[in-house]
């Protein structure tokens, strides 16, 4: 494992080179909960029946923008499949399977109008889940956003967006938070806003940033963080809603007292966990990522923790940053139960001071930071992502140290391999995938025995999914999806026999 280090605090405290042997699941913590996860677009499918409404996405992949030119339409037709994908997630052994409900199907219009066939189809999801005992893991917004309220106020942009996304999370508590113990409000909204808001690489494909590439138009220089913002409070109306709501024991109910306490459902926010590393030793880069680390990830959990944005960002984004009230930060601050962190990658990273004083400034100008060679920004995620599982260690004693140890939940983490669309030949040793969890699982291990307070881990995927920006050219897949087959038959990879394996308490060989 990779020894550098340089956070001096982080240095002082971290094992970063020790190795752990062959793996069981008896060495983690009785309760750590191990699963997998999709979201909703990436295999439900379906997305024209039973009353689901666009989302944004929809028109973005008919239009062609996918690398293949596909769109989630079908997927892997988990809306019609779910039966056999849960009875496969129970004999992998599966404690939990995360996955997103569709706001466009369970409210069409983003406000309103409740669709019973929606709620019908979670409401059996969930008790299918439940029947073989997996805990739901249930995200309520993951990119999916109404096409309606897009079309209606621009979406994100507006704060209008706050009270729609409370709404939306409110009909779900009340129908399903009899079940449902473990909420994520929004997935990755510190990716979201640069992705649809300034490279412009996926909807609403706003952006004034030189290299996107069809824009609809925006504003680089300010649209990202505003839209971070209002995910930010989005989250923070959500989940205060639940702790006030339906958090609470309610202490009349004398009989149910006891047992409601203990089935309290815990709630959070998903963050994307990219770890930034310094291309070179000299200072100026190792500050550069730091930096990056603060512009990335504490962009919201500062916020969370603390109730203000990271003092760097305040400083280099100035003005442009928008402000939290003193109201606001009341209500973000401690607005979480858990973080979940979805980690695949490092990037190296340098200073680049050199644009600090032009005009027209994005998100990687304000962090004056520009990616090193060494692993270009732009590797696809189809090329296969290698195994740097000092990174993830790295991540989480951050997190340990400069955000209170927080209860962290790891919600994806996984492999893909490439496919050319025109052959999609079905893959069956995986064995490059297996290695790849083994070594992040013991990096994890190492972390948590160092006073990581991680209590769960979700391979991403599940099954093979229909992958945001590359279609069906990069599969993730515990359990692969014959995409061509008119019935999207699954078959079981060895890396499902692996975790099966290891969540069945064998300990595994390397
Ligand atoms: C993060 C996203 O949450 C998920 O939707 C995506 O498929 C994976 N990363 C892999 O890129």
């Amino acid at each position: 494992m990779e020894k550098r280090c340089h956070f001096s605090l982080l240095c002082a405290l971290s094992l970063y080179s020790v190795s752990v042997a062959a793996l069981s699941r008896g060495d983690f913590p009785p309760s750590f909960i191990f699963g997998a996860g999709a979201s909703a677009y990436q295999v439900e499918g379906a997305a024209a029946e039973d009353g689901r409404k666009p989302s944004i996405w929809d028109p973005f992949c008919h239009a062609g923008f996918e690398i293949d030119h596909s769109d989630g339409d079908v997927a892997a037709d988990q809306y019609h499949k779910y039966k056999e994908d849960i009875k496969l997630m129970h004999e992998t052994g599966l404690d939990a399977y995360r996955f997103s409900i569709a706001w466009p199907r369970l409210i069409p219009d983003g406000r309103g109008e409740v669709n019973a066939k929606g709620m019908e189809y979670y409401n059996n999801f969930i008790d299918e889940l439940l029947s073989y005992g997996i805990q739901p893991h249930v995200t309520l917004y993951h990119f999916d956003l109404p096409l309606a309220l897009q079309e209606k106020y621009n979406g994100l942009l507006s704060p209008k967006f706050i009270d729609d996304f409370t709404a939306y999370a409110d009909v779900c508590f009340k129908a399903f938070g009899d079940r449902v113990k473990h909420w994520v409000t929004v997935n990755e909204p510190n990716i979201e806003p640069i992705g649809g808001y300034d490279t412009g690489f996926v909807p609403p494909q706003r952006c004034s940033y030189p290299f996107g590439i069809n824009c609809t138009g925006g504003n680089s220089t300010v649209e990202p963080y505003i839209v971070a913002h209002h995910l930010l409070l989005a989250h923070a109306s959500a989940a205060n809603l639940y702790k006030d709501k339906y958090q609470v024991c309610n202490v009349f109910w004398f009989s149910s007292w006891y047992q409601e306490f203990r089935n309290r459902g815990k709630i959070g926010i998903t963050l994307l966990g990219w770890w930034y590393e310094p291309a070179t030793e000299n200072p100026d880069d190792i500050a550069a990522a730091r930096r990056m680390v603060d512009f990335h990830i504490g962009w919201l959990l500062h916020p969370l923790a603390y109730g203000t944005y990271p003092p760097i960002m305040r400083k280099n984004v100035g003005s442009r940053l928008p402000s939290l009230s003193e109201e606001d930060s009341r209500r973000v601050k401690g607005s979480f139960d858990f973080v979940g962190l979805n980690h695949y990658i490092v990037f190296y990273v340098q200073a680049d001071t050199s644009q600090l004083e032009n005009q027209v400034r994005d998100y990687m100008l304000d962090a004056a930071v520009k990616f090193a060679s060494k692993l270009g920004p732009l590797r696809k995620v189809t090329e296969g992502i290698p195994a740097e599982p000092w990174a993830l260690q790295k991540m989480l004693e951050h997190i340990k140290v400069y955000y209170g140890n927080p209860p962290v939940m790891i919600h994806e983490n996984g492999d893909a391999e490439a496919v050319d669309p025109a052959n999609p030949e079905l893959t069956y040793d995986d064995d490059f995938r297996i290695n790849f969890l083994n070594q992040y699982l013991e990096a994890l291990l190492l972390s948590i025995r160092n006073g990581s307070n991680t209590q769960g881990y979700f391979v991403w995927s599940f099954t093979d999914t229909f992958e945001f920006q590359f279609g069906y050219t990069a599969r993730f897949g515990l359990y692969g999806v014959d995409f061509m087959s008119e019935a999207k038959t699954r078959y079981q990879r060895k890396s499902a026999k692996w975790y099966a394996k290891l969540l069945g308490g064998n300990r595994l060989g390397k």
